[in-house]
């Protein structure tokens, strides 16, 4: 006790640093990029300042500046020239995700890990993550799960690293596991969004990727923001499928659901730091009011204290830059 006690003895000089608990690194990091096949130059978003889709002809290139930085990963979201119904243009082998996996892989091999995020949002022109019934509005589970295992393994044989399904369709790790397996790739990972809240903090990349829904919202199939217990169940069974990463998303929202889906299952565990939490911080210091720097490196590593192996995060570029 108090007064031998003072906790105050370790927080000055080098020790400070020895007794550090948490490190964030770059290595921990996933930049989510856009590729656009309908524009021929980059298309910036006024709400995630810094951020652009790029053309399918540039995205190799872009990827380049990723991997100089020391950037280890990205995750890919594509928006189509066209969109239907189903989304068929998610898995069509010369579409727009499909040809930029192969000019990323042309240009950097190894040097850069291709995650491909897997949902039918960004294809279906109703903008939901599944198949539509469209009279009684109604999102279909089941008819969904071959689409996704479909388009999972076009994006495996254009030669993605590992595929990410961010739709929250009961079964789909299941699905796509199969349809990976039964096509010679079952070396393919993949990265559940196992844990994903149905959360206003999407809405700066709705415009980012142009998916938009044309009724209702997402809650008949993301989760209840008042739900943890909930979060578990959904990470088990994606477990029980087969998932070999569990993802919770949003993250800074949802560092208690984080922190208890680490200390529960100790799996690889990344959580999104989604596009509204980058919003609101580049927000906030082009005002003047919060230093960008100091705020995106707290916020990167509380989610690693938290739990997470890895961080999905818009700021990947600015937090290589600063640790450089
Ligand atoms: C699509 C998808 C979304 C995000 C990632 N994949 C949007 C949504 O579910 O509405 C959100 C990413 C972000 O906000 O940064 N299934």
């Amino acid at each position: 006790m108090f007064p031998q006690v003072r906790l105050r003895r370790l927080r000055n000089g080098k020790i400070r640093d020895m007794v550090r608990e948490t490190s964030l690194s770059v290595d921990d990091l996933i930049y989510p990029m856009f590729v656009d096949e309908n524009i021929d130059l980059p298309l910036a978003m006024s709400s995630m300042p810094g951020i652009s889709r790029s053309p399918v002809e540039m995205i190799a290139d872009d990827a380049k500046e990723v991997a100089d930085l020391g950037i280890p990963a990205i995750i890919l979201f594509g928006i189509p020239s066209t969109k239907d119904e189903k989304g068929s243009s998610a898995w069509g082998e010369n579409d727009v995700v499909q040809r930029a996996v192969r000019e990323i892989k042309n240009e950097l091999g190894k040097d850069m890990y291709v995650i491909t995020d897997v949902c039918l949002c960004e294809y279906t022109n109703h903008g939901h993550c599944g198949v539509v019934d469209m009279e009684h509005e109604q999102i279909l589970n089941d008819p969904t799960l071959p689409l996704l295992g479909r388009t999972a393994v076009s994006h495996a044989l254009a030669g993605a690293d590992m595929v990410a399904p961010s739709g929250m369709m009961d079964g789909m790790i299941t699905a796509i596991r199969d349809a990976l397996d039964k096509s010679n790739c079952s070396d393919v990972p993949i990265m559940s969004y196992a844990v994903k809240y149905s959360s206003a903090f999407y809405g700066p990349f709705r415009e980012a990727a142009d998916s938009g829904y044309s009724f209702g919202d997402r809650s008949s199939y993301q989760m209840d923001p008042a739900n943890s217990d909930e979060a578990i169940r959904e990470a088990e069974l994606d477990i029980l499928e087969g998932t070999d990463v569990i993802m919770v998303k949003p993250a800074l929202p949802y560092l208690d659901v984080l922190y208890r889906i680490k200390t529960e299952f100790k799996m690889p565990t990344a959580a999104y730091n989604v596009s509204g939490e980058f919003a609101m911080l580049k927000a906030a210091a082009r005002l003047g009011w919060l230093d960008e720097n100091k705020v995106m490196y707290e916020s990167l590593l509380s989610i690693k204290r938290a739990g997470a192996d890895m961080i999905l995060t818009y700021f990947a570029k600015d937090l290589a830059r600063m640790l450089k």
